[in-house]
């Protein structure tokens, strides 16, 4: 009997050993410790022993059993050690790797006005206001003094979409809106920066350009309020220094109006080629609102009074970054619009 323990025990030591992976281990911990194993039927026979041979063979199974079970338990961390090494190998992470660049975007150059402008005005307690690109005739045009056929309305080259629907060709369209929404309450005190169209194209016109439009209702508002809005606009947008000349133009929805030249940033008034040597760049077109405008959008004109201006975002934007044409603002071309991300930081 001892004889046959020993022999099952150096062939199963031999097939553990033989053993190449998990399956094959766990069929030998079958065949030789299972409850159907070769030493459980060895247990199993110890009725027909002696008495004296009994605990003998009892002990010399058992100490095979631990011997063979601690093989087993030992050839399994040799494996696990072994896949824990391939796993290891097989997934390094090479981290002097060049790593992917992300690329991080930037704010457009316009947007980048739009929101100085805006921070600037609502500190001084004004509201942002918006309205649609595609305009009616009467928005655009007639509420705003400019009845048909008016000559003014060759100033503004438009975009017709049919005889009343044009492509906004200024911002000042939402002046009337912004009255009317309001019923002849006041104050007023709106900005509203946006895209306007007409039809030109050159270096320094787009079919598609952007503006900004004021607006003040009130009682007594005078000539006085927009100049010191004006100055800490334009101050504040180009330059602390600069001068502001107010000359007098025309503009149908104002009056008196004037068109704001500020002192040219590049030369500081000297003359050069940006000023076109007269040491002037203009700016902006304000008035106060004639009232028309105010008794055709709902305002008595006995009562109140009003303040307006508008400019051309795209200029403050050449101006700011110095951009020579205003269409490479919306072309969309990312070489331009790179070199804006140092702004941010
Ligand atoms: N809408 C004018 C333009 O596009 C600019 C302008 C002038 C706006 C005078 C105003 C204003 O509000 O009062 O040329």
């Amino acid at each position: 009997m001892k004889e046959e323990i020993e022999k099952i025990k150096k062939v199963a030591l031999e097939e553990i050993e033989k053993a190449t992976n998990a399956k094959e281990l766990e069929d030998a911990r079958v065949k030789y410790l299972g409850k159907k194993g070769e030493l459980t039927a060895v247990l199993r026979g110890m009725g027909a022993l002696s008495a004296e041979e009994r605990p003998i063979i009892g002990s010399l199974v058992n100490t095979v059993k631990t011997e063979l079970e601690q093989k087993i338990d030992q050839k399994e961390k040799e494996y696990e050690i072994a896949e824990l090494n391939r796993k290891l190998k097989e997934e390094t992470i090479d981290i002097t790797l060049p790593s992917t660049k992300i690329t991080r975007g930037s704010k457009h150059p316009l947007n980048r006005i739009i929101e100085e402008v805006e921070d600037l005005f609502v500190s001084m307690g004004y509201d942002v206001v918006s309205g649609p690109e595609l305009e009616t005739d009467e928005y655009c045009f007639e509420r705003l003094n400019l009845p048909k056929g008016h000559p003014a309305r060759d100033m503004q080259d438009s975009f017709y979409i049919t005889s009343e629907y044009l492509l906004r060709t200024q911002t000042s369209a939402v002046q009337a809106r912004t009255m009317m929404a309001n019923e002849g309450k006041t104050p007023i005190r709106v900005i509203c920066p946006g895209k306007t169209y007409r039809r030109d194209d050159d270096a320094t016109h787009s079919h598609q350009f952007s503006q900004v439009e004021g607006l003040v209702i009130d009682k007594n508002i005078s000539l006085a309020d927009l100049k010191g809005t004006l100055e800490v606009f334009v101050r504040k947008m180009l330059g602390e220094n600069l001068e502001l000349r107010f000359r007098p133009s025309y503009f149908p929805f104002t009056e008196p109006s004037y068109e704001v030249d500020v002192s040219c940033f590049k030369c500081g008034g000297k003359g050069c080629n940006l000023c076109k040597q007269t040491g002037w760049i203009e700016v902006l077109g304000s008035g106060i609102v004639h009232p028309n405008v105010l008794k055709m959008n709902g305002y008595d004109p006995e009562k109140y009074s009003g303040f307006a201006f508008g400019t051309g975002l795209d200029r403050l934007a050449m101006f700011k970054y110095g951009i020579t044409d205003i269409r490479l603002l919306y072309q969309n071309d990312v070489r331009f619009l790179n070199q804006f991300d140092r702004c941010d930081r």
